[in-house]
């Protein structure tokens, strides 16, 4: 019997990641002779993406969480944050005991609105996250002038936008206060899961690198610890901690694998933008298919081709046919943030668990009456294909299944 042979992600992990994986275990975990692989990784990252300090972390929500706390949200504050968008950028401003407030996303470019931002703002607002949804890069001059108008924080989410630019080509994560990665398995690199925080700024990059080190004294921005003697460490009267922390670290075999992606990392975002590209080629005159609007000048990193489906084609049909034809799936954005069961039961009940009572009640009414018109209209036709695809046999294979979708549904009276 004919077997179908399902493109395998193997191909991902194709550089030095062994390589640097046996150095790491060949070294004890102690760091080889070229030192710590979470020193090398963090100093290649800030030599590609052009900042100050890289301070890697185990996930991109860590990333966010570690980064809103050394601006110093805190309980009272408010964080702007866009609602179509995955729900970590909600939970981690409420895991600073804020509360997010929501600005609408522009119907064309599918990220937030900064006149909306504007109308949001309030006395009680430290910071917003400008959150580069599917590898499109938000309006940052507006969002700055905005944030030094009102004299804001702004974190760049760049989870979904690796090496993403600007209209004047500044490279997304270095523009804001910081920018925040994520190395989850889908992510244009990957270390299985991991992050890192970029800044220019030196007390930043060290509340942050201490809040991810148990607020360890001897954290700095550049490093993880500096070497104390170890005679003055092991005292029974040697004091470690002057501040408060997780363990966010990443670890020296994930930093491996991580340097080895990166090494590769402008041939994963370059095979995404040429899928991109073809997707792009074969919507080209479709009435009902809207790609997200990429400013002139700019660069998407296309995590996904996201696009808006026409009002008459119903999206779980549209995605069954385009499998059907040979597609390899649609991904669907994920339910607006304060539409989440989390949000309701946090806001109406003070609840962090449906279970336990009362433990989150300090967010108590958090939610008063969001109105995002633009995404509640975007989020239910959203339509994500998938770009990273290795090769061009199966990037042509995307496309086929794409133009025969659009023949069927071009086919119906309804369109007509
Ligand atoms: C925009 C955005 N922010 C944050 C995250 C959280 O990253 P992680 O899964 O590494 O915690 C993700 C994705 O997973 C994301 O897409």
């Amino acid at each position: 019997m004919a077997q179908t042979i399902k493109p395998s992600n193997a191909w991902r992990f194709k550089g030095n990641e062994l390589k640097y994986l046996r150095e790491v275990l060949r070294s004890g975990l102690s760091g080889g002779p070229a030192g710590s692989m979470n020193a090398r990784f963090e100093e290649a990252f800030t030599n590609k993406f052009g900042a100050k300090y890289a301070i890697t972390t185990n996930s991109g929500t860590a990333a966010l969480h570690q980064t809103l706390t050394a601006f110093g949200v805190a309980p009272g504050d408010e964080v702007i944050t866009p609602p179509l968008t995955p729900f970590m950028c909600t939970s981690t401003i409420l895991m600073t005991g804020a509360t997010p407030v929501y600005a609408d996303v522009d119907p064309e470019t599918f990220l937030i609105d900064p006149k909306d931002i504007e109308r949001k703002i309030t006395s009680r607002t430290k910071a917003i996250i400008a959150v580069h949804t599917y590898g499109g890069v938000c309006d940052m001059e507006a969002i700055m002038d905005i944030a030094k108008k009102h004299n804001l924080y702004v974190l760049e989410d760049c989870a979904e936008c690796f090496l993403g630019k600007d209209k004047k080509g500044r490279i997304a994560g270095t523009i804001g206060h910081a920018g925040s990665f994520s190395f989850q398995a889908t992510k244009h690199m990957t270390t299985g899961d991991g992050g890192i925080i970029l800044t220019n700024d030196e007390q930043l990059a060290e509340r942050i690198r201490k809040f991810g080190n148990h607020g360890f004294i001897n954290t700095k921005a550049g490093r993880r610890m500096v070497k104390a003697m170890k005679d003055v460490v092991q005292d029974p009267d040697y004091l470690r901690h002057n501040g408060l922390g997780y363990n966010y670290r990443f670890s020296e075999i994930l930093a491996a694998v991580g340097l080895a992606q990166l090494e590769r990392l402008d041939i994963f975002v370059e095979n995404r933008i040429k899928m991109a590209q073809e997707y792009a080629k074969a919507m080209r005159g479709v009435q009902w298919l809207h790609p997200q609007k990429v400013a002139a000048g700019e660069t998407n990193s296309y995590f996904t081709f996201a696009v808006r489906l026409g009002e008459k084609i119903d999206w779980r049909e549209f995605r069954k046919k385009y499998m059907e034809l040979g597609g390899d799936g649609i991904y669907a954005a994920w339910a607006l943030a304060y539409r989440e069961p989390a949000s309701e039961i946090i806001s109406q009940e003070g609840r962090l668990f449906p279970d336990i009572p009362d433990q989150g009640k300090y967010l108590k009414g958090y939610l008063r009456s969001p109105k995002c018109p633009a995404a509640e209209n975007l989020q239910p036709k959203m339509l994500q294909f998938t770009t990273n695809q290795q090769t061009a046999a199966e990037r042509k294979a995307q496309v086929t299944a794409l133009k025969k979708t659009i023949a069927f549904f071009e086919s119906r009276p309804e369109l007509a």
